[in-house]
C-alpha cells in the first residue's frame, strides 16, 4: 500500500503497541474511527492488504482529503462524519469488523495552524470546530453562554480550580475574538509561576464542549463492543483525557470481567503509555493511554 511522501506533520502515538493489540493479519477487515492523517491506518493495511474491507472514519473535512488522496484509490471507504453517526449508520449497514481503533482528539495539524483555534501559543480565531462544517464554535460558546455554563464547562471538562473566576472574567471582557486574548485573560486568573500555560485546562474544556467529545465517546462505546466488533475483534482506543479513559475503563469493565457471559477479554489491564523515547521524538504521546480488548467468540 502506497504510503504516501507528505504523510502530514502527525506522527500516530503509541503506533507499535497498538498493532500489537490490533494484530492485523492477511485479509482482516478493519474499522478506523479517526483516520486522521492515516499514520495507523497505513501501518495496519500494510499487514492486511484488504482496502475493500477497511473503512476510515473522520469528522474534519481536511483529514478526510488527506485520507482519499492517500487511500482512495485502493478501495478504501472512506467517510466524513462524527464517530457516533458513522458507526450507527454501520450498524444499520449491517457492517462488523475484526479490528476497530479510535485515536481520540485532535491531530498535529489541528495544533499547528493557527487558523483553527486549538493552539494557546499561536494567535487565531476562537474556532477549536473539529469539524469545520459545524456551526457552534469556542466564540459561539464564549460570547453567548452564561456564567453558570461557562463555569460548569470548565470544571468538568477542564477540572480547573478557578472556573468560577475564569468564567466571570470571560463574561466581564467579552466579546472575545482570539485566542491570545483568551489565554491572556485566563492567565490574570493565574498569577505567579506555573509549569504549564494557565489557559491549559480552559483551552481543553472549551474544545471538548465545542465537539461534545465526550457525549460521542459515551454514546458510541455500546455500539462499538456490542455491534461493531466482529467475534474474536480487536478494539483498541487510544485517550488523551483523563474522562475519556475512564469511561473506556468503564466501558471496558462493565462488557469484560470474569463473568461467564462476559462480551469482552481485557488485554491491557492498565492502560499503556508511551515510553521516554518516543514521548522525545513526539510531545502528544505524554497524555496516551491505550486500552484494548477482544470480543468472545
Ligand atoms: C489523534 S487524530 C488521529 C490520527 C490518526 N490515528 C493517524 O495516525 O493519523 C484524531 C482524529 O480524529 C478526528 N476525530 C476526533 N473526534 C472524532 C469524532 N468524534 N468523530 C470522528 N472523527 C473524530 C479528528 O478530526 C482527528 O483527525
Amino acid at each position: 500500500m502506497h504510503q504516501g511522501s507528505k504523510t502530514s506533520e502527525h506522527i500516530p502515538v503509541l503506533l507499535e503497541q497498538t498493532l500489537t493489540y490490533l494484530d492485523p493479519k492477511g485479509g482482516d477487515s478493519y474499522l478506523d474511527l479517526t483516520g486522521g492523517y492515516g499514520g495507523h491506518a497505513s501501518a495496519v493495511l500494510e499487514r492486511t492488504k484488504a482496502p475493500k474491507h477497511t473503512v476510515l472514519i473522520d469528522r474534519d473535512p481536511a483529514a478526510v482529503k488527506s485520507l482519499r488522496d492517500r487511500f482512495g484509490e485502493y478501495g478504501v471507504d472512506i467517510r466524513h462524519a462524527d464517530f457516533y453517526s458513522a458507526s450507527k449508520k454501520l450498524a444499520e449497514e449491517g457492517k462488523q469488523f475484526d479490528m476497530i481503533l479510535a485515536d481520540l482528539g485532535v491531530s498535529s495539524p489541528h495544533l499547528n495552524q493557527a487558523s483553527r483555534g486549538f493552539s494557546i501559543s499561536k494567535d487565531g480565531p476562537l474556532d477549536m470546530r473539529m469539524d469545520t462544517t459545524q456551526e457552534l464554535t469556542a466564540e459561539i460558546v464564549l460570547n453567548s453562554y452564561s456564567e453558570a455554563a461557562l463555569a460548569d464547562i470548565l470544571r468538568r471538562y477542564g477540572e480547573e480550580p478557578k472556573a468560577r473566576t475564569i468564567a466571570a472574567l470571560i463574561v466581564q471582557e467579552r466579546p472575545l475574538k482570539s485566542t491570545k486574548e483568551l489565554a491572556t485573560l485566563v492567565a490574570k486568573a493565574w498569577p505567579g509561576h506555573s509549569k504549564v500555560h494557565p489557559a491549559t485546562r480552559t483551552f481543553q474544556a472549551l474544545r471538548v464542549a465545542v465537539n461534545n467529545e465526550l457525549g460521542l465517546l459515551e454514546a458510541s462505546l455500546p455500539i462499538w463492543i456490542d455491534t461493531l466488533l466482529a467475534p474474536g475483534g480487536r478494539l483498541a482506543i487510544i485517550s488523551f483525557h483523563s474522562l475519556e479513559d475512564r469511561m473506556v475503563k468503564q466501558a471496558f469493565a462493565q462488557a469484560g470481567g470474569d463473568r461467564y457471559d462476559a462480551t469482552l477479554r481485557i488485554l491491557t489491564k492498565h492502560p499503556v503509555v508511551g515510553d521516554e523515547s518516543e514521548i522525545v521524538f513526539n510531545p502528544r504521546a505524554r497524555s496516551a493511554k491505550l486500552r484494548a480488548a477482544l470480543k468472545q467468540k
